[in-house]
């Protein structure tokens, strides 16, 4: 089992999938034989981490305490952490400080559905000192619809834009961080110095420039089908990614 720690960002409305999420949280919500979170928390579990702390929001608290339990089901260990309103994704990271701070994490929003596990990279962040912060990007058709990445020309992001009008690139930057033990420290420096944005949430893309100026940050390309599943579009994309899979094996 890894050392390095982790963290199941699924808090927020979810308000994209009404009416679907009016009487239940999107995490909840299948994709295809599974609620959403059993697939984030798969990613996690089997790139190597146990030690999982999940950020909550909204009414369904309950109803993820009883699906999860204590994560011995998953192989694993879960503390859980209340956001009581929609933030942002930073400070629905920063809500976990009192678990993680100290070690290195990795951080996946609830919503991102991934292929492929990441075992190496994490072993390889755990080792290393020669980058403090490790970005997974992955080429899409609709850039703006997501964080977005400059590159220079050997694939070192020179700088995040947050759906941009005009995307410097078509790689979108994907909901799996990884940060070493200054994270909390950002983001203290991001609360102080930058605030909340226009759509009044701490941006994880604030904290991925900051990362990506005053520190190094690696930038691995994802191989594989990667989706968010926030939308009925991309819900049901990933619905048949899955159910595709399955078929095969
Ligand atoms: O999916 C990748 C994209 O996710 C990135 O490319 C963007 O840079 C990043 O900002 C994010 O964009 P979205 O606008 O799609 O994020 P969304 O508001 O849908 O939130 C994604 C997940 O984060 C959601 O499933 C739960 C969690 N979350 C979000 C917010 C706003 C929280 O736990 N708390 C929050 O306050």
């Amino acid at each position: 089992m890894s050392i390095i720690k982790g963290v199941i960002l699924a808090g927020g409305t979810g308000s994209r999938l009404s009416p679907l999420t009016k009487v239940t949280n999107k995490h909840l919500l299948p994709v295809y034989n599974e609620p959403m979170i059993y697939k984030v928390i798969k990613t996690l579990t089997n790139s190597g981490i146990g030690d999982i702390t999940i950020v909550l929001g909204g009414e369904s608290v309950g109803d993820f305490v009883r699906l999860l339990g204590d994560g011995s089901e998953f192989n694993a260990s879960f503390s859980y952490v209340y956001q009581q309103k929609a933030g942002g994704i930073a400070e629905a990271l920063y809500l976990t400080k009192k678990i993680v701070e100290g070690d290195k994490v990795a951080v996946i929003l609830g919503d991102n559905i991934f292929e492929n596990t990441f075992k190496s990279e994490i072993e390889e962040f755990e080792k290393t000192n020669a980058y403090q912060c490790c970005l997974f990007l992955k080429e899409v058709k609709d850039p703006k619809r997501f964080g977005v990445a400059e590159l220079d020309g050997r694939n070192t992001i020179k700088s995040i834009e947050e759906k941009p009008k005009n995307p410097q690139s078509n790689f979108a930057v994907t909901g799996l961080y990884i940060y070493d033990e200054n994270i909390f420290k950002v983001i203290n420096y991001i609360i102080n110095k930058i605030g909340y944005s226009k759509r009044g949430e701490l941006e994880i893309t604030d904290v991925n420039n900051y990362y990506i100026k005053n520190y190094k940050t690696k930038a691995v390309k994802v191989d594989g089908f990667w989706s968010d599943a926030g939308t009925f579009d991309t819900l049901i994309k990933s619905s048949n990614f899955i159910q595709s899979v399955l078929k095969k094996e």
